[in-house]
């Protein structure tokens, strides 16, 4: 079994890589090598793994990449909601454009690989229903889901001719998200649980009452497994599912944190309302229905409290 990552020096790219290398074995057979392919760097850790330096948009990349072609590809390379809003150039050249060549060059090389695309629930948009069905209309607000949208698009026109066997994943936020705060609007969702965590304090800039739909990043890796491993008969034409997601308000986000830490991590949370965050999240779905996911098999978070344990076993350690 041979297994191509793009993005794989990201969040969640790595600790696919780590998943992968540990079980050792993909739709019960064992892996013979995972190529690793981003533009900066990624960790391999282990002698299965090659990583190489390459932007996927460049002329030529994506063929190489497919020599010979992988059984598996994990499509994760990406330009994230808040860089696609600023960088409007950026995110159109590798989420459209950078999607499109990979999938232009599996279509000229021979073999049908599955094909997991990490989507995301931004390809909704207000008004929601409450929750969110399976087949809610697709009308993204903002240019990052709208380009998750084409490259959804492209997955199932890609698939339905045979080009490629994909599955395109709808995730939740990731949370507890590790690593140091970034810029994304919603990076609070994690912030206020791995500051207190790590005893320093988190800065709250909505409301308690704001409600929201989590999974963790150890969940998200199972959802990608699993999603590999799919029998494309049971998914039919709609290639692109919603992913279930633990949908907690803020406040029960924070009592989440009180059970799992105790009164006193949690005390390190600082109400600091910012009108323009607020703004942005009142936008944001909040639960999905997510029968189709469940009935196909993918297994969610079980609650908030074991988001935060994930957290504390997978990432804790390591910030
Ligand atoms: N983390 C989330 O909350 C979330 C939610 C929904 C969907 N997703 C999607 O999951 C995927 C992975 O997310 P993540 O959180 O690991 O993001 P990340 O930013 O940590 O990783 C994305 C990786 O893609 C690489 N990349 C960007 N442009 C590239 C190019 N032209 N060629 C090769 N590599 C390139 C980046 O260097 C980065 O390492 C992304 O497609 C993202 O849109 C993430």
């Amino acid at each position: 079994m041979r297994i191509l990552i793009t993005g794989a020096a990201g969040m969640l790219g790595r600790k696919l890589t780590q998943r992968l290398v540990g079980s050792g074995s993909l739709r019960a057979r064992p892996i013979e090598r995972i190529d690793l392919v981003d533009i900066v760097e990624a960790p391999t850790g282990s002698a299965l793994c090659t990583a190489r330096i390459a932007d996927i948009c460049q002329p030529g990349v994506a063929a190489d990449l497919l020599q010979p072609m992988p059984e598996v590809i994990f499509h994760l390379a990406g330009v994230v909601s808040g860089e696609a809003e600023t960088d409007f150039d950026k995110g159109m050249a590798v989420n459209v454009d950078g999607t499109r060549a990979l999938f232009d060059a599996i279509r000229c090389v021979e073999g049908v690989p599955r094909v997991v695309f990490t989507s995301s629930i931004a390809v909704f948009g207000a008004p929601f229903g409450d929750p969110i069905p399976d087949d809610f209309h697709l009308t993204p607000l903002t240019s990052y889901g709208t380009q998750k949208l084409v490259a959804e698009a492209l997955l199932a026109d890609y698939s339905r001719r045979g080009f490629l066997d994909g599955i395109g994943i709808r995730l939740p936020t990731i949370s507890v998200r590790p690593g140091s705060p970034n810029a994304a609007a919603s990076g609070f969702f994690s912030g206020i649980i791995r500051e207190p965590l790590a005893g320093l304090p988190a800065e709250l800039p909505v409301s308690r009452e704001v409600r929201h739909s989590h999974a963790s990043p150890r969940t998200a890796i199972e959802y990608m497994i699993h999603a590999s491993e799919l029998d494309s008969a049971a998914v039919g034409p709609r290639r692109n599912i919603t992913m279930p997601g633990a949908s907690v308000t803020v406040g029960e986000q924070i009592e989440a944190l009180v059970r799992v830490a105790g009164p006193a991590t949690a005390a390190l949370i600082v109400e600091s309302p910012d009108p323009a965050i607020a703004q942005i999240v009142a936008g944001w779905p909040e639960r999905f229905d997510t029968q189709r996911a469940l009935e196909l098999g993918f297994v969610p978070d079980e609650s908030y409290d074991d988001i935060i344990r994930a957290y504390l076993e997978d990432d804790f350690a390591t910030g």
